[in-house]
């Protein structure tokens, strides 16, 4: 079904309003300015078809994606395998363009096909529903394209980033610090990783690694996968992170953890970096941070707090206290596109040091970009801090839900998607066939599904054996993973 109204469509039933004619692209003769055969004060585009698109498109958005959002009776996905998916999305680029009209039927396609993130039933591991106004500023910043490395390209976004580092940078209970947004956690991480190191071998940036004791890193057993990528991308290598020990609840144990460093120490090598994790991925543990931060001011270590998944819970009177002690960490990363809905991507690296160490570490003082000599205040170029160059205002989408919902709607939030899993606890404590593995610290609930057919067998290597198989033979991992995070919207 064309969504284009028929004054739009050619007689012959099609748009031709994408095709540019050839009488409006060209100037009078006389005034033609014509460089290797290009007229270049013609226009380069057809500007009022471009708006009617992007006016369609937008309906298109509004009527397909966000009016069904919160439908319970529409799919989640529309499943396709690869090859069929690719026959009927007709993927092939071609020399010629296409009008209109297919263009928006492609783009009915692309929603009809892609999984429905903000739709009630969809679990997913990481995000779920709809937030109305972060995705209000993500429609803003694609529409207006900025690049947020200097003020005078980016002087709202510059200023909106700043606001909210320093709320955050309150919500973590330091006086004052540093950050920069950046493209994920795993990409937070890594700033944490190289800027430890840069802090403990500042001649790393114009040296290199040649010539350094063989550094090594410190972080629970549950930590997130990107610290091995990290390790290895660094030139650290995965070898070097030391993978501590942790407690039935999967938080790092700290005795183990001092055992490592001066073990590490015994052998030569050159510890300087505690990575603990606030909310793991998979079982939604808390490090002891308190107890770890003890460990690293004996040592000398910088403590980095991965509280991609976590920090949320700093928002929460009634759950803060689950990053107890997080005050003391050097740098945290904190991820407000998961549990605060602040649309993918939207990551903050944080740093406590306030002498410019992010900068220094970072800066590469591109001479036509970051002019010192500017008519403004350069400090605002914070772009230089950034592994990046172009970077996308991340930190707007979250600014205007927390403008919209306020500190209490935030906090909101992560006590209805706490109180969600006890819920969702407590029903699989009620319910037959299913077997809850542990008490959840946070969202992440793990537990079984035990199938009829194994309900009255022996909890042996049989019954484990079996029980895997259909784990996997389900489509999932052995191990049944959800959390009330994905689902913290209510359905009529
Ligand atoms: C604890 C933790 N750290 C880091 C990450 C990575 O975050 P991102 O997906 O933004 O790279 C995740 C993702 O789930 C996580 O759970």
């Amino acid at each position: 079904m064309s969504l284009l109204p028929d004054r739009e469509r050619a007689p012959d039933g099609n748009d031709s309003r994408g095709a540019i004619s050839p009488q409006e692209m060209v100037p009078s003769r006389k005034n033609v300015v014509l460089v290797d055969g290009v007229i270049l004060n013609g226009p380069a585009t057809d500007v009022k078809a471009g708006e009617k698109f992007v006016e369609d498109a937008c309906r298109l958005i509004m009527k397909e994606v966000v009016l069904k959002a919160t439908d319970i009776n529409e799919k989640v996905c529309e499943w396709r395998p690869p090859e069929e998916l690719k026959r009927l999305l007709d993927l092939e680029l071609r020399d010629a363009g296409e009008p209109h009209h297919r263009l928006l039927q492609r783009c009915q396609d692309v929603i009809r096909y892609s999984v429905k993130t903000n739709h009630p039933r969809f679990f997913n591991q990481l995000y779920a529903g709809l937030d109305y106004y972060s995705l209000v500023a993500r429609f803003m910043t694609e529409a207006l394209n900025p690049s947020v490395y200097t003020y005078e390209v980016s002087p709202v976004f510059l200023l909106v980033e700043e606001a909210v580092l320093k709320k955050m940078i309150e919500f973590i209970g330091w006086k004052e610090g540093d950050g920069i947004f950046n493209p994920g956690g795993s990409v937070s991480n890594m700033y944490a990783m190289n800027l430890a190191r840069y802090k403990y071998c500042p001649d790393i940036k114009e040296k290199g690694l040649s010539g350094l004791p063989r550094l090594i890193l410190f972080t629970s057993a549950e930590c997130h996968y990107s610290m091995k990528k990290s390790a290895s991308f660094l030139g650290i290598g995965t070898e070097n992170v030391c993978f501590v020990k942790t407690d039935g609840r999967g938080k790092m144990i700290p005795e183990e953890l001092e055992k490592h460093v001066q073990e590490a120490k015994k052998e030569g090598a050159a510890p300087f970096l505690v990575c603990a994790t606030s909310g793991t991925t998979v079982l939604g543990a808390f490090d002891p941070l308190d107890e770890i931060a003890d460990i690293c001011e004996r040592h000398g270590l910088w403590l980095h707090v991965d509280a991609s998944w976590g920090g949320s819970a700093l928002m929460s009177r009634k759950h803060r206290r689950l990053l107890q002690g997080i005050h003391r960490a050097d740098s945290v990363a904190w991820n407000p596109h998961k549990m605060l809905m602040a649309g993918i991507q939207c990551c903050a690296f944080l740093v406590k040091d306030k002498s410019d160490l992010l900068k220094r570490c970072y800066s590469a003082n591109a001479s036509y970009l970051f002019q010192q000599d500017k008519f403004y205040d350069v400090s605002y170029d914070t772009g230089d801090k950034s592994i990046q160059c172009s970077r996308r205002p991340d930190a707007f989408k979250f600014w205007l839900a927390w403008k919209a919902l306020g500190t209490l709607g935030l906090e909101e939030r992560v006590n209805r998607a706490l109180a969600l899993s006890r819920y969702l606890v407590e029903e699989i404590k009620k319910r037959e066939g299913f077997k809850l593995l542990m008490e959840p610290e946070y969202a992440n609930i793990c537990f079984w599904y035990i199938p009829p057919s194994l309900r009255q067998m022996e909890e042996g290597p049989e019954f484990w054996a079996k029980l895997h198989l259909i784990s996997t033979r389900e489509g999932d991992v052995h191990l049944l993973w959800t959390t009330a995070r994905t689902r913290i919207r209510t359905t009529k």
